[in-house]
């Protein structure tokens, strides 16, 4: 397929054009490049903002004269930092949802009909019962979870009035690298746990915080589902071929359905590094539930997806192959 992958100089879009490349489609990155690596790009890339339409419209046209029409567009581009949709929701609004709409309008206007959009587990809020099916309760605890939601509600719109066919996958908490160490999770600012432990674990900072160590759980800390990111993209790809089926708007979660809590990954990451790491116990951070790990039953029997990774340590072990090469070099 001739696909175009919105914000593939990141992280998740990154790994998934590499998959997209080994199964042979041909493929066109398009990012600003405000999160992305120009130099992890393995092939077309074309800078552009998600906002500007003239750009989405001369580049779907120039598709299409070439005879080489893009058959899907998989959309990764967001802003995803929870804490700042919190203080700035005015940007998440704008760009995950209006600008999107523009990704949408010139999908409408060329004849692309195809979309995979990274929706996430924040669109669920607290749970009421766990492991978490795509039936739960939909109450999301900030302006970026709101906003992955109401993008998925335009979907089913567009669905229904202009038959787009759709695929929203929910991920739970992306983490890993490619195993070979060439490519990783390079945040900046970095939120995320399995990088900022082995930071410090590779001495690039002197500890790691737990935010809460009283939770209701086994060991006090938070639990959550950590996916790995090759198994993300192996969902993208299976989606892509989910959508034959005219006006077909299909949502998953994507996890593993095991939890993992915050002392176990910080463990895991001890015995794959061999390292200290020094770690700080501090108070809960507001709005951070006790337990997400999700229901994967659904994008297991319709997709046929089954997750290669299941153990912290193995994931663990992946982001540490990239991680200790940006210590040597
Ligand atoms: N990483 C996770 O754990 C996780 C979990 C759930 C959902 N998601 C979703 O997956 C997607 C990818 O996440 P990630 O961790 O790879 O993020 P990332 O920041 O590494 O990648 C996003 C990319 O989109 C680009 N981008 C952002 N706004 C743009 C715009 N207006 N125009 C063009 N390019 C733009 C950035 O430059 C970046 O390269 C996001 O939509 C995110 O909300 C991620």
């Amino acid at each position: 397929m001739r696909l175009l992958v919105t914000g593939g100089a990141g992280y998740v879009g990154g790994h998934t054009v590499r998959a997209l490349l080994d199964a042979g489609h041909d493929v066109t990155v398009y990012d600003n490049l405000v999160y992305g690596h120009r130099e992890t790009v393995p092939c077309e890339l074309e800078v552009g903002e998600l906002a500007d339409r003239r750009k989405l419209d001369a580049l779907f046209a120039r598709a299409r004269d070439a005879s080489r029409p893009y058959d899907a567009v998989l959309h990764f581009a967001a802003y995803a930092y929870v804490g700042e949709s919190v203080a700035e929701p005015s940007k998440y609004w704008r760009n995950n949802v209006a600008a999107g709409l523009e990704l949408l309008d010139a999908m409408r206007a060329h004849g692309v009909d195809r979309l995979v959009f990274s929706s996430t587990c924040a669109v669920y809020g607290p749970p009421t019962r766990l492991p978490i099916d795509e039936n739960e309760r939909k109450a999301p605890e900030s302006p970026y979870g709101e906003s992955k939601l109401t993008f998925e509600q335009v979907l089913h719109s567009y669905a229904t009035a202009y038959g787009l066919r759709s695929v929203s996958l929910r991920y739970f908490n992306a983490a890993g690298a490619r195993p070979d160490g060439s490519l990783g999770e390079d945040h900046d600012p970095e939120t995320h746990l399995i990088p900022l432990v082995l930071r410090a674990a590779a001495g690039r900072s002197p500890g790691v915080k737990v935010f809460g160590t009283d939770y209701p759980t086994p060991d006090g800390t938070c639990v959550r589902d950590y996916v790995h990111v090759d198994d993300l993209a192996s969902a993208h790809l299976l989606a892509l071929g989910a959508m034959e089926t005219p006006s077909a708007c299909l949502t998953y979660n994507v996890g593993t359905g095991r939890g993992y809590s915050v002392r176990e990954i910080i463990e895991a990451c001890r015995t794959v590094t061999g390292r200290e790491i020094a770690v700080v116990e501090g108070p809960r951070r507001p709005g951070d539930p006790p337990e997400l790990y999700a229901d994967n039953r659904h994008i297991r029997e319709a997709l046929g997806w089954t997750p290669h990774y299941t153990d912290a340590e193995a994931i663990v072990r992946t982001a540490w192959a990239w991680h200790a090469r940006q210590s040597i070099h």
